[in-house]
């Protein structure tokens, strides 16, 4: 049986990608820390308590997993945070929290299991934004980690690609999820306004069935047109 391990499965995404790849047959780990927010069973979802920004219960977590199942085929780096607003009055505890969480604890879990992706020739998926690529006001610690995130996706392709693992990383545009319910803004209704967390996980599904030897290394998924919505009485669209 397949194995695959997605961070922040309980909500949004990575629930999404999660159900995807049960689906196709995986057997699917889910650390978060809240999985109450989920009302999705299955006899192959199997959720784990883990705060990915602890890193000794992350590794502890991790060590355990292994031994139970053996070995490993896709890791999906998808938990994540973000806050948005002036720099200037960002709380410093806020910019760790994206920092450990978007960053840090991928490439911490990356590496505790890229043995067992080597051996099984597997694929490392990140979910970083198209802010990684698109630099903007208002989220420029968020942008921040998610630019991290797609350097090291790349960089760690190039060095792991001769020993069979698949590096994929996508960058979503504005998707509806939880994501946005501490913000003061998010994306549009309109359904051509917005991408869903299911298409995030068909692009996902589409990289991990691809024929040994052809890696899609970056995947950009985007509205077909932009609308964000400001929060609040008077509600405003700000194209
Ligand atoms: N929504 C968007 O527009 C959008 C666009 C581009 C990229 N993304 C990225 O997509 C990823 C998923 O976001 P989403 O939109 O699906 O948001 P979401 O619905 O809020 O889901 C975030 C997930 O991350 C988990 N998480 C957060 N902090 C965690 C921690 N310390 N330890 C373990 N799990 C943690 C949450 O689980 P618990 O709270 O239960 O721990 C939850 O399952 C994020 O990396 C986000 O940056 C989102």
């Amino acid at each position: 049986m397949d194995v695959a391990l997605v961070t922040g499965a309980s909500s949004g995404i990575g629930l999404a990608v999660a159900r995807r790849l049960v689906e196709m047959g995986y057997d699917v780990y889910s650390y978060a820390r809240d999985h109450g927010k989920t009302s999705f069973r299955h006899a192959r979802f199997h959720p784990v308590d883990c705060d990915v920004t602890d890193t000794r219960v992350l590794l502890e977590r991790t060590e355990a997993l292994l031994r139970e199942t053996g070995g490993l085929k896709i890791l999906v780096n998808n938990a994540g945070v973000g806050f948005f607003g002036p720099h200037a009055t960002m709380a410093p505890d806020r910019i760790e929290r994206m920092v450990r969480t978007n960053l840090v604890a991928p490439m911490v879990l990356t590496r505790a299991t890229l043995k067992h992706l080597e051996k099984s020739r597997g694929f490392v998926v990140n979910i970083a934004s198209t802010a990684a690529l698109n630099p903007g006001s208002f989220g420029a610690a968020y942008g921040a980690t998610k630019a991290g995130l797609h350097q090291f996706g790349q960089a760690l392709f190039s060095e792991v690609r001769k020993s069979g693992v698949r590096v994929v990383t996508l960058y979503p545009d504005m998707t509806r999820t939880p994501f946005y319910d501490q913000a003061d803004f998010e994306p549009g209704e309109d359904p051509d306004a917005h991408i869903t967390p299911e298409c995030v996980a068909d692009a996902v599904a589409q990289a991990v069935d691809q024929r040994d030897g052809t890696v899609i290394t970056q995947i950009v998924i985007k509205p077909q047109r932009t609308q964000v919505v400001r929060k609040g009485p008077s509600q405003k669209e700000m194209d």
